[in-house]
């Protein structure tokens, strides 16, 4: 997917697929690592220019393409 970035804005993209606001991290893989002994954690970035990106995860299910 694509999404835009914002120059100097902090970023917190899911990588365990649970998100309800993919492809940002809401936390949701916190209780999942409880459950399940994983330890998934959000990749954060700082941009360092507006810029247009492409992203996409295998466990994204619902929103690759
Ligand atoms: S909700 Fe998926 S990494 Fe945080």
């Amino acid at each position: 997917m694509e999404i835009k970035l914002y120059k100097g804005r902090k970023y917190s993209f899911c990588s365990c697929g649970l998100s309800k606001t993919l492809p940002l991290c809401d936390n949701a893989h916190r209780l999942y690592n409880q459950k399940n002994k994983t330890n998934y954690k959000s990749i954060k970035i700082i941009s360092t220019e507006s810029t247009r990106i492409n992203i996409s995860s295998s466990t994204w299910k619902k929103i690759d393409n």
